[in-house]
């Protein structure tokens, strides 16, 4: 696999092979090599025009073709199941999970560069990967990796943005305000306003989410350090990459935990289109909003306790069997005693089901080994550990759960936790930095491929009715 991967995306639209054998032909005949570019920017530049021309083509020679139905369940159940929109970067199986530009997480453990040899995947090497479906070489990451110190610098006003609010206000609620001020420097709302032309929006948009992930780790670090740390900064080491400096700047030092922050971020960077941040952020940049203005959308969808808050959910809840039984060396009866009693009080199981995933999620079980290797007897990852035999059975049971099975959030907090980040309310926040990772590229190609404004139709109650009348009366 080395360093050359497919566009593999459009591959993945559910056309019949036999069928529309022109159209599998001409996503083969679409791989792209490395152009052995350092530079993310060329790189990116060289292969717009060829996915531009992609989607023309399928615009106008397949555009009727049905991808499915609408049923008045998708209208009322949240649109679950419903294919509605085009993202590149990853997609998820129900079965497997999620793949990166194609590549399970294993083989992305394996293919992309790590700082050292045999080590966990750099984040720059996830972002590359994301924006350009090529597996980089290391020195490709290592100039990015360069880039994106070169481009850290946040203003003042964001920390003074951060600094009006109170420090007790949520770290998600601090974090989305500095990240709204660094909004003043958007260099697509400058380009906009001066008049650029649409096929150049897709380079101030490049250079706002470029900035944007570079800056991000200095402000998430801010809302750390003055929340929980009494206000007594870090500053970024110009000799670190992204993982290991945002680590460093949160005041975390320990090489195994600069492996997990890398491991972490590369693994919480996408997760298809369809998820709430994601999908926020598609819809608030499609009508031009710029990066920055999508960004705190996607942020604002992940703080809710459904999507990313679970990872601080789940935290809290272990805390809280932990407290009321007085140990962590808790019985598996005990442990079955408080689930029962959580569903029991009408609250979810955090960590537990998902929209879209039937099976345990790979994030999970990728965490879970990273736990096997460093930390495998740490009493909350035995807690964990015993979680995942205990609730699948009792979720199952309620006849209602579609996947009873562990999700990303359910042990990264613990692994946080063992590293000495206690702090279960910043979780969030982690999820946050590494989101944009899949947001920006996505952004980036929906301005290169100009993907319209996002509209879809919505019906009332009423109408709802007649419709279905209308379709069960004939
Ligand atoms: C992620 C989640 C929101 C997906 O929701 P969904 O797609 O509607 O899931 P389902 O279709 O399986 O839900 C069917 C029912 O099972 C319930 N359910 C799903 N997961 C559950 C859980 N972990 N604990 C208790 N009940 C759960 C739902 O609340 C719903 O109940 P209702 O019909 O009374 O409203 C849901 O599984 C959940 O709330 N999980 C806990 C929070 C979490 O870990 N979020 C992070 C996800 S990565």
């Amino acid at each position: 696999m080395a360093f050359f991967r497919s566009v593999y995306a459009l591959s993945k639209l559910p056309f019949r092979v036999g069928q529309h054998s022109n159209i599998a032909n001409s996503i083969r005949l679409l791989q792209t090599e490395s152009s052995g570019n350092n530079d993310l920017y060329s790189e990116l530049k060289e292969l717009i025009p060829e996915q531009q021309e992609r989607v023309k083509k399928l615009k106008k020679d397949y555009g009727h073709v049905e991808l499915g139905k609408t049923t008045v369940d998708m209208v009322l159940g949240g649109m679950r199941g419903m294919t509605a929109s085009l993202w590149l970067g990853s997609s998820v199986d129900p079965e497997e999970g999620v793949r990166f530009r194609g590549m399970s997480i294993p083989e992305c453990q394996k293919a992309l560069p790590a700082a050292a040899p045999g080590g966990e995947p750099l984040p720059e090497a996830m972002l590359w990967l994301l924006l350009t479906g090529k597996t980089p070489s290391k020195a490709q990451v290592d100039s990015l990796s360069q880039e994106l110190r070169s481009r850290a610098a946040v203003p003042d006003y964001a920390f003074k943005a951060i600094d009006a609010l109170p420090v007790e206000a949520h770290a998600m609620t601090q974090f989305a305000t500095g990240v709204m001020a660094l909004q003043v420097q958007s260099e697509f709302q400058k380009a906009y306003e001066s008049g650029i032309a649409k096929s150049k929006y897709w380079e101030p948009t490049y250079e706002d989410c470029m900035n944007l992930i570079a800056r991000v780790p200095a402000v998430a670090a801010y809302v750390y350090r003055r929340k929980y740390k009494d206000g007594n900064f870090i500053p970024m080491d110009d000799s670190l990459d992204y993982g290991a400096n945002y680590s460093h700047m949160l005041g975390f030092d320990d090489p195994k935990m600069l492996e997990f922050m890398r491991l972490y971020i590369t693994m919480h960077s996408d997760h298809e289109g369809g998820n709430v941040s994601a999908h926020a952020a598609h819809l608030v940049g499609s009508p031009l909003s710029d990066p920055y203005l999508t960004f705190v959308a996607a942020l604002n969808g992940l703080a809710g306790p459904l999507h990313g808050l679970a990872n601080q959910e789940v935290l809290r809840w272990i805390r809280h069997v932990v407290q009321e039984v007085g140990t962590p060396h808790i019985s598996t009866e005990q442990l079955k005693d408080y689930v029962h009693k959580t569903l029991n009080s009408g609250q979810v199981i955090p960590g537990y089901g998902h929209g879209v995933l039937r099976k345990t999620d790979p994030r999970y079980t990728c965490l879970r080994e990273f736990a096997l290797k460093h930390l495998p007897d740490d009493p909350l990852f035995l807690l964990v550990s015993k979680l995942k035999e205990v609730v699948p059975p009792i979720l199952t049971q309620l006849g209602k759960v579609k996947n009873p099975w562990p999700n990303v959030d359910a042990d990264s907090g613990i692994l946080f936790n063992y590293f000495g980040l206690t702090e279960e309310s910043y979780y969030t926040v982690l999820f946050g930095v590494s989101r944009n990772f899949g947001i920006g590229p996505q952004l980036i190609w929906d301005r290169a491929l100009g993907m319209p404004l996002e509209r879809p139709k919505s019906v009332t109650l009423e109408k709802l009715q007649e419709l279905s009348a209308k379709a069960t009366s004939s």
